[in-house]
């Protein structure tokens, strides 16, 4: 019927009807999310830092940040988060591992190499690691896809995985985060497909970079927010346009968050002046359960938009198969996508209804625990050398992997409870 209505629209000739009917459907079948066991209350921050809380609570919308250990890293996580959701059926048709990050371990060796290892994915896979700031894995996401159209019978499995470490005192001490998701992409996914229409913006603009002999990112707050919500509505635009879309089309949205009240400004931005009290209202109720997690975590870069779907899917109690949301990726320096999702009959069946009690369960940091742990240095010997066996945080981690230590200058990563 649909397939009907769009031909006659389009006019669409033989060959093209074939190709519509023989497409595939391609999107996420799995979707797994590891964190840090420790959090800091982000009004222990304003505290601490002479600021009204309200500054961080209302005016950010945060609530508290995941705070990673020295035996934690993009590699731990990521592995960590695939090894939820992976059987051993998955590991044998896993083709690819693509790693979105920007806090990677290494200039050379990609992360999703070590992951790989780490989870005893078949030995014939193509492993890599992709960076554009916030913006990796969807692009990330968009390769998959492209893989398995080609490869019908193939998975990719899609790690976003980042620790956002501003440093003390600065502006952006407050957004500040880390954990990771993973992704199994394939054909007829049980959660979303993920549709062909896309528009994507490029601008070459300083807004957050990290140089590489930096620790810390670099960053224009506000000139950042401005360009994050100048691209989120000018590449809208063009994506109504050229799809013949608007909003009717969608129903729901999910957004990059660096912190949740960006979110907010993103969504009331696209939202019509004149648009109907009850659907702005129904758009805004699902936006409120996509930032659930979010506001709990803190940024997480790339991951961060995948977050936001995870908690939306997870928490809201309209959504059905069948609906379509919209997804917008941003990536500083800057990169974003306005792209969309099909979720699939069921996939509610496919995801976790207790995830609350993984927040519930993680130790809260004092300000100075805080500091000494997100901040530690590894320092290694003359031999390149550092030990971590003996270390508390190993011994209280309720992840799969962490960092055991470094031998030679290379990480020697540890499962555990085997
Ligand atoms: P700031 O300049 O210290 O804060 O840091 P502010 O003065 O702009 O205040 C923040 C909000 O709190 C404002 O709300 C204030 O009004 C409000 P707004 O007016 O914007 O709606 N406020 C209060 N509300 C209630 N009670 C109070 C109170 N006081 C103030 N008492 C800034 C803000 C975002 C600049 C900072 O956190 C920062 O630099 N963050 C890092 C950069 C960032 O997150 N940018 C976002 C866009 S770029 C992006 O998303 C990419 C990124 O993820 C990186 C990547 O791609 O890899 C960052």
């Amino acid at each position: 019927m649909i397939l009907s209505k769009n031909i006659k629209k389009k006019g669409l000739n033989f060959m093209k009807i074939k190709e519509i009917k023989e497409k595939i459907k391609i999107g996420i079948d799995k979707i797994g999310f590891a964190m840090p066991k420790y959090f800091l209350d982000i009004r222990d921050l304003a505290l601490g830092r002479n600021e009204n809380e309200n500054k961080f609570v209302k005016g950010l919308m945060q609530s508290e940040m995941s705070i990673s250990t020295v035996t934690e890293d993009i590699v731990s996580l990521g592995a960590s988060a695939a090894a939820q959701i992976l059987d051993e059926e998955d590991k044998k048709n896993i083709d690819m591992v693509i790693v979105g990050t920007e806090s990677g371990v290494d200039q050379s060796k990609a992360s999703a190499v070590f992951i790989h290892h780490l989870l005893n994915i078949q030995p014939f896979a193509r492993c890599i690691e992709i960076k554009e700031a916030c913006y990796g894995a969807t692009a990330a996401l968009s390769f998959a896809k492209n893989y398995i159209e080609k490869n019908n019978d193939a998975s990719v499995l899609v790690i976003a995985s980042d620790i956002a470490r501003y440093g003390i005192d600065t502006p952006g001490e407050s957004t500040q985060g880390a954990g990771s998701v993973a992704m199994l992409i394939k054909k007829d996914p049980a959660i979303a497909v993920i549709n062909d229409e896309n528009v994507c913006q490029t601008r070459d603009i300083m807004d957050f970079w990290r140089p590489n002999y930096s620790d810390f990112p670099y960053v224009d707050g506000h000139f950042s927010t401005k360009q994050y919500l100048d691209c989120l509505t000018t590449t809208f635009e063009e994506y109504k346009k050229r799809y013949s879309q608007s909003l009717d089309d969608f129903d729901a949205f999910c957004f990059h968050l660096p912190f949740p009240k960006l979110g907010l400004k993103a969504i009331n931005s696209i939202l019509e002046k004149n648009i109907e009290k009850e659907i702005k209202n129904d758009f805004l109720e699902k936006f409120h359960t996509s930032i659930i997690y979010g506001k709990r975590v803190g940024n997480i870069y790339t991951g961060s938009l995948y977050l936001s779907l995870l908690s939306l899917l997870e928490n809201c109690v309209n959504l059905n198969g069948g609906d379509k949301i919209g997804m917008y990726s941003y990536g500083s320096g800057a990169v974003c996508e306005f792209f969309n999702l099909t979720l699939a009959e069921g996939f509610k069946n496919h995801l976790r209804c207790d995830r609350l009690n993984d927040f519930e369960n993680r130790k809260q940091l004092s300000m100075e625990e805080y500091e000494n742990m997100f901040f530690e240095k590894i320092v290694l010997d003359e031999e390149g050398n550092c030990d971590f066996s003996n270390n508390k945080f190993i011994q209280e981690s309720d992840n799969s992997f962490v960092l055991a230590k470094i031998e030679n200058h290379k990480r020697v990563y540890k499962k555990l409870n085997e």
